[in-house]
């Protein structure tokens, strides 16, 4: 067990080691970041910064020789120069963050565990080619679908919407290793968010509807819809096999997509999940408070609903310069990440609407 008092690594800089810094601070933990980029907004947050590179080892094993345990909030830390951490304990333990870092491992494994993806294939073409694996998956998978590359993809980023066959004369694809995939007909989408104590104990969130735009997380509302709810066993079992396949310790997330024919697995993220931000106000224990627990070796929380119901939504590039507007909504919990440059499409905060009366 690791006490308060003592200190937790991240690995990551963003909101969601800001978020998990909030929750290991109020348990009387410090915080150490170690993030290559110098504007940190977690780093904000916390007691210790090391501002170095991923692949920086002399950095990693610094930084390891000052904590008591070690986590991460960015599924793409490249996974070798983490031996450099030495006796420290990482978790989630770094084979999920292999398996969720590539979206052909990803599928594979789930797939093994009896899950369901979207039809796929890699496209491994190569620089030299890529259009010739490509059309073979066209082929062979069909239209629509979608090209995405395998690795460092977020928030829709690094995808091809290939509509019909017509679309693939006009691509100009990076070098870089991809997978297709037949686009899924879904009547909605939705995530099992879990925590996996150290003594393997298992708690779930209730699951949340997300509503997605132009491949952004807009909205997360609990309770889900009926139709959800009725998935969501399906997609738990799946959850927690894969969960226990990893010996899994933390936040886990699974993405859904609901159709007709029941869960569809999309994507796993070995962390903390934005569709799990509801949990703050809305759950007895947040998700970042559980994955604290769990990484630290305590007891989690209970993970039921507080209130009725609540909705969460994202506040990208522009939309958080209407904060005032938000606050002057006495009902609105509001959350900035204290991002300097709204660009678009990037998560600026976000705001929870909890739903008071049943
Ligand atoms: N195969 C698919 N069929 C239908 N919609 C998809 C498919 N893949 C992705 N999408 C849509 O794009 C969103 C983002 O894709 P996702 O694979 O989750 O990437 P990211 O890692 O960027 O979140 C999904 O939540 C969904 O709305
Ligand atoms: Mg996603």
């Amino acid at each position: 067990m690791i006490a308060p008092g003592e200190t937790i690594g991240i690995l990551g800089g963003g909101q969601l080691g800001r978020m998990m810094a909030f929750a290991a601070a109020r348990l009387g933990y410090r915080v150490h970041i170690f993030a290559p980029e110098a504007d940190s907004i977690a780093a904000e947050v916390c007691s210790r910064f090391t501002c170095a590179d991923y692949t920086d080892e002399a950095a990693l094993a610094r930084f390891a020789a000052d904590c008591a345990v070690i986590t991460y909030e960015f599924e793409n830390v490249p996974v070798a120069p983490l031996a450099a951490v030495g006796a420290t304990p990482l978790l989630p333990h770094p084979r999920a963050l292999e398996t969720a870092q590539d979206r052909l491992n990803e599928k594979r494994f789930v797939s093994e565990l009896g899950g369901r993806p979207a039809p796929f294939m890699a496209v491994d073409g190569g620089a030299a080619n890529p259009m010739g694996d490509l059309a073979r998956a066209v082929a062979e998978i069909g239209t629509p679908g979608i090209l995405k590359t395998r690795r460092d993809g977020y928030d829709g980023k690094g995808q091809w919407r290939i509509k019909s066959e017509a679309d693939l004369a006009g691509l100009d694809l990076p070098p870089q290793a991809l997978i297709y995939e037949g686009f899924v007909t879904f009547f909605a989408e939705f995530s099992v968010i879990l925590a996996r104590a150290a003594d393997g104990s298992v708690q779930f969130w209730d699951s949340a509807e997300n509503v997605h735009v132009n491949g952004i997380l807009d909205t997360s509302t609990v309770p889900a819809s009926a139709g959800i709810a009725a998935q969501v066993p399906q997609a738990r079992a799946l959850a927690q096999k894969v969960a226990e396949a990893l010996d899994y310790v933390g936040v886990l997330t699974l993405e859904f997509f609901a159709t007709e024919d029941g869960p569809v697995f999309n994507e796993m993220a070995p962390r903390v999940h934005n569709s799990g931000h509801w949990t703050i106000e809305g759950a007895i224990t947040s998700q970042f408070e559980n994955h604290i627990r769990a990484v630290c070796g305590l007891p989690l929380g209970l993970t039921t609903l507080a209130v009725p119901g609540a909705r969460m939504l994202n506040l990208i590039g522009d939309d958080a310069h209407d904060w005032p507007k938000i606050l002057s909504d006495p009902a609105n919990h509001l959350h900035l990440y204290g991002k300097a440059a709204a660009r678009p499409g990037r998560k600026m905060g976000h705001v929870t609407r909890l739903k008071l009366e049943a």
